[in-house]
C-alpha cells in the first residue's frame, strides 16, 4: 500500500513535471538538506529539483565540502543539523545502515539516498513507477535483473520490491558477483545469460559493474564480461516485442550494454531519470505536505 500511495502521488506530479510552470508552494518554509557523502549526479540532482520544484528549501552538502573530512562523526553531524531545524536529510554514504543512524540522533526525517552494497529505495520506487507505467502493473512480470548484484544496492532494494508486488526476479550474473542467497532478496538465480533466459525477460535490468566496490579480481576482463553478460544487437533482437531495458545509471557504454542499445527506443533509461523527480517530490510530499507539523506520514 505504501508503494502504490507514493507511486500514485508521482503520478500526479510527473504531470505537474511536464507542464511549462513546475513549481508549487507546497512545501514552501520547509528545509531540505542533501548530505551526499559519496558522488552521485541523478539522485542528488533530482532530490534538488524536487524540493524545489516543491518551494522547500534545498542545500547541499558533498563530502569534500563537510566536516566529515575533519574527522566529524556522522552523529554529530546528524546532531549540527538538528540544531539548524531541517525537515529531511537526504543521505547517501559509502556505510550500509548510515541512515539508520542519522535517524537515531535526528528528529527530521531520514531519505536513504544509497548506503553502501545495501539499500537505494527511492531508485527502487522510480524504477516501479517506469515499469508501471510501462506495464500498467506488476503481476506476473518475468525482470532480469543482470550484471554486478553482489556490490548492488539497487537489487538489493528492486527485487524485493517487485517480488512483494507480484513479478518473478531472476538474478543473472558470475557466480563472484552472485550474492550467497539470492533466496533472501525474493530472486532466483543464474550463472549464465542463455539466449532462451533473455527471451523470457519483459524487463532487463542492467546493473553496472561497480569498480569502486569490488576488491580482488572477480572478472578475467570487462572485455569478457561484455561478451557473455552484455546487451548488444544480437541479444536486442531476441528481446519480446514488448520488453523494456533498464539501468539504473551510470552506465559503462560497451560493457553492460553497447551504445546502440544505450541509445536505443527500447532502453527506458532517461525515462527513469525523469520518473525520479516525480517520485522524490511524492516522497517529500508524503513526510511533509500534510499537516503543518509533518505527520501525514
Ligand atoms: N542511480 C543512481 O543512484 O545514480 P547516481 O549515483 O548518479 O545518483
Amino acid at each position: 500500500e505504501d508503494i502504490a500511495m507514493i507511486l500514485d502521488l508521482a503520478r500526479s506530479f510527473k504531470d505537474i513535471n511536464d507542464r511549462p510552470i513546475k513549481k508549487l508552494p507546497t512545501l514552501r518554509g520547509r528545509t531540505v538538506v542533501n548530505l551526499f557523502l559519496e558522488p552521485s549526479t541523478r539522485t542528488r540532482t533530482s532530490f534538488e529539483i524536487a524540493a524545489k520544484r516543491l518551494s522547500a528549501d534545498a542545500v547541499n552538502m558533498s563530502g569534500s565540502a563537510s566536516s566529515t573530512v575533519k574527522g566529524e562523526s556522522l552523529v554529530d553531524t546528524a546532531q549540527t543539523l538538528s540544531a539548524m531545524n531541517c525537515d529531511i536529510v537526504v543521505i547517501r554514504h559509502k556505510l550500509a545502515g548510515a541512515p539508520y543512524v542519522l535517524a537515531q540522533n535526528m528528529t527530521a526525517h531520514i531519505i536513504n539516498g544509497g548506503d553502501g552494497k545495501h539499500q537505494h529505495p527511492t531508485q527502487t520506487l522510480l524504477d516501479l513507477f517506469t515499469i508501471r507505467e510501462h506495464f500498467g502493473g506488476f503481476s506476473g512480470l518475468k525482470v532480469g535483473i543482470i550484471g554486478d548484484i553482489s556490490h548492488s544496492r539497487v537489487a538489493g532494494s528492486l527485487a524485493p520490491a517487485l517480488t512483494s508486488l507480484g513479478a518473478e526476479v531472476t538474478f543473472v550474473a558470475p557466480a563472484t558477483l552472485m550474492p550467497a542467497r539470492p533466496d533472501v532478496l525474493g530472486a532466483q538465480k543464474s550463472y549464465v545469460l542463455t539466449d532462451d533466459l533473455l527471451a523470457s525477460f519483459d524487463v532487463v535490468y542492467m546493473l553496472r559493474i561497480q569498480l569502486e566496490r569490488i576488491e580482488g579480481a572477480p572478472l578475467p576482463s570487462l572485455r569478457e564480461y561484455a561478451m557473455l553478460y552484455g546487451i548488444d544487437a544480437r541479444r536486442l533482437a531476441l528481446l519480446k516485442k514488448d520488453a523494456i531495458i533498464m539501468h539504473p545509471g551510470p552506465v559503462n557504454r560497451g560493457v553492460e550494454m553497447t551504445s546502440e542499445v544505450v541509445d536505443g527506443s527500447r532502453a527506458l533509461i532517461l525515462y527513469q531519470v525523469n520518473a525520479g523527480v516525480a517520485v522524490r517530490m511524492a516522497l517529500m510530499y508524503a513526510l511533509l505536505g500534510g499537516d503543518s507539523d509533518g505527520t501525514a506520514a
